[in-house]
């Protein structure tokens, strides 16, 4: 009897442990040191990699690289405009399979920082939101606003659900550990006062709400409510805490380069920078920090944002555009994560104490039962400092950072990059672009095929609802046979005020000019002399969008296109202003309607064959030609550096919009010490801002690639090449 109740008892005792462990190995919580998982407290050490901006046959290696260089984590953001282009119409399939992207995180031993948003800003065309929404009657984005949060809580609801149906939190088993609402709203706030609190606090309260297991974070929005953990973003969070005592100090976007735009220089961070940057983080008692981006990737088709950012979302991240290692950035930062690791024993279970070691000298000492790890800085952006530490002598070098994981041994300084460098080189290939064949995109019966009439200009979203980068604009100017401007002297000008991209002005079926805006305003004035005869003539405005913006104060109210005046000077009677005529539109290309750039479309029209030079540089041409794949396994692209502007798309598949406009910028000295800004580190002044574009493998086949671009300006088709990528360690 007495062994038999004992035995129970013991029984039931397992029993309960067992359950206890369970419940305690499947949940995520949080206390003032850190993020807990599975009772423990833990450094996490976090990269974002977008799965849109790679294809899913480079997901399990970028996943593997970034775990290589110890990290523990992978952010993304979810992406809301590729997930459901109209309304309840949703895609989950190829690049947008977000589920096989967690399950590839997951199989590899990783976490996932799922940052659902549904606003994700991410230089990603209208910052995430599906355009249809600014079209939602009523609606007013990122607000206290009943259509704006019913379909923000819509499609929240619907990727969380697509979550838990598969698992995928970690109160699960799954890899999820956190979700991000909303992405940096703080800013917002102070423009927009107490709505925008009230906006924020219910995003925040109806993302808890959906019960995942996992604690939410909410970036750069200082005033995140309890239980939400409010994080920092930016080059350094030396500054930052959570708002309250009891949240882990956490570091959603250590900036580990910047984007580009086309016109302006590529961007580069010093890693020495980047690791002081994390090193420092961590010294004053962060435990989460994860680069945007450890692989950034390319932004495909037409979704950049901008205006202006590249189709390259390279970032100068760890992991370049193509998949392969950047040296000296990748190993020197990977040497940083195991040097941390080393310390986490005692970064987890201590708070520091502090000591100053000199005037930008300090130590702060982890310490607990047998470990001891130390941080030693010198934040002085111009000297060494030689400071003695536990009656020991440590030679600091400038904006550096020593981590000591047994409180006595320098095991890494982040000023001291051993690692070797990588030369990144675009090589030749064997593959060479067969039979080249032209089609000129018809302009002479546009008229007919116009979509629509309307006096006065229209806003270019409203008419094209982005479902094409292009909307032309057409009205008519009558000339009387009496006009001095046809006996000679001085030609008319057209003066067209524009708030869209660029603009390319054809009278009478010829191009005139063009007129583009630049990263750094938006809109701009075309002025230009036009040709003009008796009778009428057709003023055609083809205005281009390079990407909607995905910032600022409600962006979905900004109008875009030819919003005129629109004004023909020099004429008898002085000034002719057409803004308010009889305009007429038509959306996209003729080319774009009849798919010429699938294997299935491209045989709609008759094509001209013959020799590219003798056809001449001309404006609105689509170009063909078909290649096969070449050989080996290294990253390709195409070097377009010959064409003007345009988009080009591989067996159907759009590699992004190409534009070889060159960098202005402030090319320079960079020093990877002082505080790092966009204005310093940058290269490529006076060269093409993109010159190639990344053609995925995993898009070719063996033979008979089909290649199809449209070109607005003219250019040397017969100079494209398919170059592959290699890299050389010096
Ligand atoms: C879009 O255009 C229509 C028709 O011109 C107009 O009535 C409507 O107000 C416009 N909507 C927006 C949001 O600009």
């Amino acid at each position: 009897m007495e062994t038999n109740s004992v035995s129970k008892v013991f029984i039931l005792l397992s029993m309960a442990l067992l359950m206890g462990t369970q419940l305690i190995s499947c949940s995520v919580t949080y206390d003032n040191k850190a993020i807990i998982i599975d009772g423990r407290r833990r450094i996490l050490l976090s990269g974002s990699i977008h799965y849109p901006r790679s294809t899913p046959e480079m997901w399990k290696d970028l996943i593997q690289t970034a775990k290589n260089a110890g990290l523990d984590v992978i952010e993304t953001y979810v992406f809301w405009n590729v997930h459901e282009p109209s309304p309840g119409n949703y895609n989950f399939e190829g690049r947008y399979d977000l589920v096989r992207f967690i399950k590839t995180v997951q199989s590899l031993g990783l976490y996932v920082n799922l940052r659902i948003g549904p606003y994700v800003c991410a230089e990603w065309n209208f910052g995430g939101f599906p355009v249809w929404l600014k079209y939602v009657p009523g609606i007013s984005f990122r607000t206290d606003n009943e259509p704006f949060k019913a379909a923000m809580q819509g499609f929240t609801q619907k990727i969380v659900q697509m979550m838990k149906s598969e698992n995928l939190f970690e109160s699960q088993g799954g890899p999820i550990i956190l979700s991000q609402i909303e992405n940096e709203y703080g800013p917002q706030i102070k423009v927009l006062g107490a709505a925008g609190t009230a906006y924020m606090n219910w995003a925040a309260k109806m993302a808890v709400g959906l019960d995942t297991g996992v604690p939410w974070v909410m970036c750069k929005e200082d005033d995140a409510p309890d239980p939400v953990i409010n994080t920092c973003n930016g080059f350094y969070c030396d500054a930052f805490s959570p708002n309250k005592a009891y949240k882990p100090k956490m570091w959603t976007e250590a900036w580990s380069g910047w984007f580009t735009e086309f016109g302006g220089p590529i961007h580069q961070r010093p890693v020495q920078d980047l690791a002081f940057a994390v090193a420092r983080f961590i010294q004053l008692g962060g435990s989460y920090v994860n680069y945007y981006m450890f692989h950034g990737g390319t932004n495909f088709g037409r979704t950049a944002g901008g205006p202006f950012i590249t189709t390259s979302y390279d970032y100068d991240a760890p992991i370049d555009e193509y998949g392969l290692i950047r040296e000296p950035k990748y190993s020197h930062l990977m040497k940083l994560h195991k040097a941390i690791k080393l310390c986490e024993p005692a970064l987890i279970s201590s708070d520091p104490s502090v000591i100053t070691l000199g005037k930008s000298q300090q130590a702060h000492v982890f310490s607990v039962g047998e470990s001891c790890a130390a941080f030693l800085s010198n934040s002085d952006s111009n000297s060494d400092a030689r400071v003695i530490f536990n009656n020991m002598h440590y030679d600091l070098p400038p904006w550096s950072v020593s981590i000591l994981p047994d409180c006595r041994n320098v095991v890494f300084n982040t000023a001291k990059v051993h690692s070797q460098t990588s030369g990144m080189q675009m090589l030749p290939t064997n593959s060479n672009f067969q039979s080249w064949e032209t089609y000129d995109e018809e302009i002479s019966s546009l008229e007919d095929s116009s979509t629509l009439t309307a006096v006065g200009l229209l806003d270019q979203i409203n008419v094209t609802r982005d479902s094409s980068d292009y909307l032309w604009y057409m009205t008519s100017v009558d000339i009387q046979s009496s006009e001095s401007i046809l006996r000679g002297g001085q030609k008319p000008t057209l003066t067209v005020q524009s708030r869209g991209n660029v603009l390319h002005v054809f009278i009478n079926g010829q191009l005139s000019g063009s007129g583009q805006g630049n990263w750094q305003k938006t809109g701009f004035t075309f002025n230009g002399p036009i040709n003009l005869l008796p009778g009428t003539n057709m003023i055609a405005l083809l205005s281009v969008a390079v990407g909607l913006p995905n910032i600022g104060v409600h962006f979905e109210t900004w109008e875009t296109g030819v919003l005129g005046p629109v004004v023909v000077k020099g004429l008898d009677q002085g000034k002719r202003d057409l803004s308010w005529q009889k305009w007429t539109y038509k959306v996209g290309l003729k080319g774009e309607a009849m798919n010429l750039v699938s294997s299935d479309g491209v045989s709609s029209v008759e094509w001209i064959q013959g020799s590219l030079v003798d056809q001449g540089q001309q404006p609105l041409k689509w170009y063909k030609a078909y290649f096969d794949a070449p050989e080996g396994d290294e990253p390709l692209a195409l070097d377009m550096k010959s064409m003007g502007k345009g988009q080009a798309w591989i067996n159907g598949q759009s590699i992004g919009r190409y534009w070889t406009v060159y960098a202005n910028g402030n090319c320079g000295v960079c020093k990877y010490s002082g505080i790092f800004k966009t204005s310093t580190c940058q290269i490529g002044c006076g060269e093409a801002t993109q010159q190639w574009y990344h053609v995925p493998r995993s898009w070719l086949k063996p033979t008979q690639n089909l290649l199809v671009l449209f070109e607005e300006l003219g250019g040397d088709a017969s100079k494209i090449s398919l170059v592959k990528r290699t890299t050389t360690r010096v």
